[in-house]
């Protein structure tokens, strides 16, 4: 069967990676790729978003299946597009993506089914969305309704600075994805990233991950999209992924289904582990990017299967298996990134450093320009190894890391901290 993956981030890297392993993989595309997805798929430049592009696309190359990695086009409707086109994909119909695509729908979701997650309101005016916040008082949370590319989220310490971020959020900094504002309370606790792979009716749990969002070490510095993670993640037992998949997985599902949009792709639940259990913080309708990356690497079975039978509503029997090793992760970023960043600066010593025992370098966003490696995007490299161990994985990685020659590039010293910090007993 012929493939086609949709995206260009580390997260698609690590997709084709694994689907060019399968026995049922016969060509695999990837639209638009990247300079390192060119190892293990034909890239094709197109853009997500270019529906009518990837349809024609799929006529030529007689694709058989598409695999979705980001939220825009899957809230955009490309899944129910492609369907209708005859062309089997995964990923959720843009119905099933207002998970991922309107807080305020998933909360109200949450609410009616009896989903734990932060006490909240729904606004669409600011002068009721700042009573509620001088009612409930700081600290607070103030979330730009849609999709924001991770930046529509404000922890606010203070009421005044929550009131601010209403004013920022409605004012229209994120455009149409702040004509509402969910405010609610601020959960504290351990996150971890959850997911599932669902075909409408059931879930089958993956393993769960931990990443770090803030761009510097001890957790420093402003929100970006991940600059490491890793898996497992020692806060998730058995015991804590039973209670997730029945309290908060199972009945998502079943509200989906009674919404008239039943759930197929991957569920990625964003946990806060508070000492009352486990909390929706937020769904994400996709797999995680960089969570997928360490997914990939601990997967023993054969991903395409898997995604083949949730999308043909065939889940049941599925099983997967896991290897039994930590695996974990490193954002190699452009200097200045979550801002402004310079482009096309030269990475050197890939080779030396994919070499290294258990490691896989994926790429988040690069190009190449005859034998030169170019840095095109924010986060450019996942630097990803495994281990017995958390130490173990993280020795290898960063051991990785001083072997590539990129003076325009940084990342945080520290991916697994708090991990390493428990295996060595001292959390
Ligand atoms: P989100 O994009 O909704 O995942 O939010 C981004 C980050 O903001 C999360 O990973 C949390 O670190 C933090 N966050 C979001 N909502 C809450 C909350 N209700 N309480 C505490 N932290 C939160
Ligand atoms: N790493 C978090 C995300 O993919 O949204």
């Amino acid at each position: 069967m012929n493939i086609l993956v949709i995206g260009s981030g580390g997260r698609e890297h690590a997709l084709c990676w694994a689907i060019s392993k399968s026995p049922l993989c016969d060509a695999l595309y990837c639209a638009p790729g990247n300079g390192g997805i060119e190892e293990v798929a034909t890239t094709a430049d197109l853009s997500p978003l270019d529906f009518d592009g990837i349809v024609a696309f799929c006529r030529d190359k007689e694709i058989g299946f598409v695999v979705v990695g980001p939220e825009d086009p899957l809230v955009n409707g490309l899944v129910d597009r492609l369907e209708t086109e005859g062309i089997k994909a995964f990923g959720p119909s843009a119905g099933a993506a207002q998970l991922e695509g309107s807080k305020g729908f998933t909360k109200d979701i949450c609410a009616e089914f009896d989903i734990p997650t932060a006490a909240y309101g729904r606004f669409s005016q600011a002068e009721p969305a700042k009573a509620f916040v001088r009612e409930r008082g700081a600290p607070i949370v103030v979330k730009a309704d849609g999709l924001a590319a991770g930046k529509g989220v404000i922890i606010a310490e203070t009421v005044d600075k929550a009131e601010a971020a209403i004013d920022d959020i409605m004012g229209g900094r994120f455009g149409i994805a702040g004509a509402e504002v969910v405010v609610e309370e601020f959960l504290t606790g351990e996150e971890a990233s959850f997911f599932a792979i669902c075909d409408g009716e059931l879930a089958l749990p993956l393993v769960a991950a931990q990443d770090h969002k803030r761009v510097f070490d001890n957790d420093e510095g402003p929100n970006t999209g991940g600059m490491g993670a890793y898996s497992p993640a020692p806060v998730m037992t058995g015991a804590m992924c039973e209670r997730v998949m029945e309290e908060i997985v199972n009945p998502t599902l079943a509200a989906m289904r009674a919404k008239g949009f039943p759930f197929k792709g991957v569920l990625f639940a964003g946990l806060m582990i508070t000492p009352e259990g486990p909390q929706l913080i937020e769904y994400n309708t996709r797999f995680g990017d960089p969570e997928c990356q360490v997914l990939m690497m601990r997967l023993d079975s054969d991903l395409l299967s898997a995604l083949l039978a949730a999308a043909d509503g065939k889940l049941g029997g599925v099983a997967l298996d896991w290897k039994n090793e930590t695996a974990l992760t490193v954002v190699m970023a452009s200097k200045g990134y979550p801002g402004a960043y310079p482009k096309n600066t030269e990475i050197r010593g890939l080779d030396k450093a994919s070499a290294l025992e258990g490691v896989q370098i994926f790429h988040a966003g690069t190009t190449r320009d005859g034998d030169r490696l170019l840095a095109t995007g924010g986060r450019v490299l996942n630097v990803t190894a495994t281990g017995t161990t958390v130490a173990e994985a993280q020795a290898r990685a960063y051991e990785a890391v001083r072997l590539i020659d990129w003076p325009e590039g940084f990342c945080r010293s520290d991916i697994g901290w708090r991990a390493i910090a428990r295996e060595t007993g001292s959390a």
